[in-house]
């Protein structure tokens, strides 16, 4: 494999390559370019952390680009799929599970398949969601810089009262693959009963919920309960935490805005690692000043990565920069997955059958087939058929 600069941002490996791929942003582990690679592909990679604008995209898919991965901070609309048409491309891939920055409709017209990497991110979001869940509950923010800043005295009965999450209800909003892990891990550690708010029912987590009810009855505890609730509206009025975790698309933009803030307990705690649009962060920022016992955990902003004014003044909001699905395992596998999208169109593979479970492509004989493309449909890509 060689390597050598183009310019001094982008990184080209395997420069004899057949076809051209660029990725945006420097990717983890190695097994992503030995994918590449092998499906005969020249890769140039920039290596700078700067957010790419439009301008410096279109120059680096210049006249001949037959794949890119991309980022979820990169505006992917129809300027640029129009571009990648006419350079020759064959196949986008996020580097994410959600694509909400990229125009699917865009890329289908210009018969550009667009590929994602569901699954890997799963087990990983959900658990950041209940350490964002722990760190407001019980102030550890907070805590951590009193101790920091040497105002420690002694144990106090009333220093940094927090909030018992045991036998409390919880409430998740989009209970997809991560929002049914972050419930499964919630109902399970702290015995809390589930009220969940989704466009559809989900009978899997429904009756695990149930089963482990009654598990807890046959060792003489309180059971746990799961309920469907018709509204929004129901899941905030009633849970004590809750947890956002749906898609972000019209129909959820500013899912929770003043009005339902209203609606929560005032000493709810309110968590979104989804995408930062689904919050009025400045309703958010006007609410969490107004009562000082709601708390908030936040891993994603509605202007990323700028924040609203007040939010970093508030004692009662833990922030963090956007790092939810931030472990090797589940960036690596990103980056395998997103890979093996580009080599298996590029190859003419067709595409998985089952984008909920991809973890054979992790393995060391993945199926000739790309894991998941989200405009295989409409694209009329042949479905692989184990
Ligand atoms: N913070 C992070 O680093 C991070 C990491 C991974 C994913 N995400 C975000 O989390 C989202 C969910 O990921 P997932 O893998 O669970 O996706 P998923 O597709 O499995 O689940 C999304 C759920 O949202 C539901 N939904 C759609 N419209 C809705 C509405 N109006 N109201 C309520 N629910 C609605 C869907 O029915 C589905 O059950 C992604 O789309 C992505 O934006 C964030």
């Amino acid at each position: 494999m060689k390597h050598r600069k183009m310019g001094d941002r982008w990184t080209v490996n395997n420069p004899g390559g057949r076809y051209r791929v660029i990725v945006t942003k420097e990717l983890p582990g190695e097994r992503w370019l030995q994918i590449l690679i092998a499906a005969h592909c020249k890769v140039d990679v920039c290596s700078s952390t700067a957010i790419l604008g439009a301008g410096e995209i279109e120059s680096a898919i210049g006249k001949r680009c037959d794949g890119v991965i991309g980022q979820l901070t990169e505006d992917w609309n129809g300027t640029l799929f129009r571009s990648l048409k006419s350079a020759g491309c064959k196949v986008y891939s996020n580097y994410a599970v959600g694509f909400n920055n990229v125009d699917v409709g865009a890329a289908t017209k210009y018969g550009i398949p667009v590929g994602n990497t569901p699954g890997v991110l799963t087990q990983t979001t959900a658990e950041m969601a209940v350490a964002l869940t722990l760190a407001a509950a019980r102030r550890v923010v907070e805590a951590d810089a009193f101790m920091r800043a040497g105002k420690y005295e002694g144990w106090l009965p009333k220093l940094f009262l927090g909030k018992l999450l045991s036998r409390k209800i919880l409430g998740v909003i989009g209970t997809g693959r991560i929002g049914t892990a972050y419930a499964k891990i919630m109902v399970e550690a702290f015995k809390m009963s589930l009220i969940y708010y989704d466009i559809q029912k989900n009978r899997e987590l429904e009756n695990y919920i149930t089963m482990y009810g009654e598990f807890l009855r046959t060792q003489g505890e309180e059971q746990v309960t799961c309920q469907f609730a018709n509204s929004i509206e129901e899941v905030l009025s009633r849970a004590d935490v809750v947890s956002l975790h749906p898609v972000l698309n019209k129909t959820t933009h500013h899912l929770i805005n003043s009005a339902r803030l209203g609606l929560m307990k005032k000493e709810a705690i309110l968590i979104n690692a989804s995408r930062g649009p689904v919050i009025d962060e400045t309703a958010l920022v006007h609410h969490c000043k107004n009562n000082p016992e709601f708390r908030v955990g936040l891993d994603v902003y509605e202007d990323e990565p700028e924040m609203k004014r007040g939010l970093k003044g508030l004692r009662n909001a833990v922030i963090v920069p956007h790092i939810a699905s931030a472990t090797s395992w589940t960036r690596e596998g990103m980056a395998v997955l997103a890979a093996s999208n580009i080599a298996a169109i590029l190859r003419g593979f067709p595409v998985w059958h089952d984008p909920q479970n991809i973890s054979t492509f992790l393995g060391a004989d993945p199926p000739r087939a790309a894991p998941s493309i989200v405009n295989a449909r409409e694209l009329k890509i042949p479905i692989y058929n184990p």
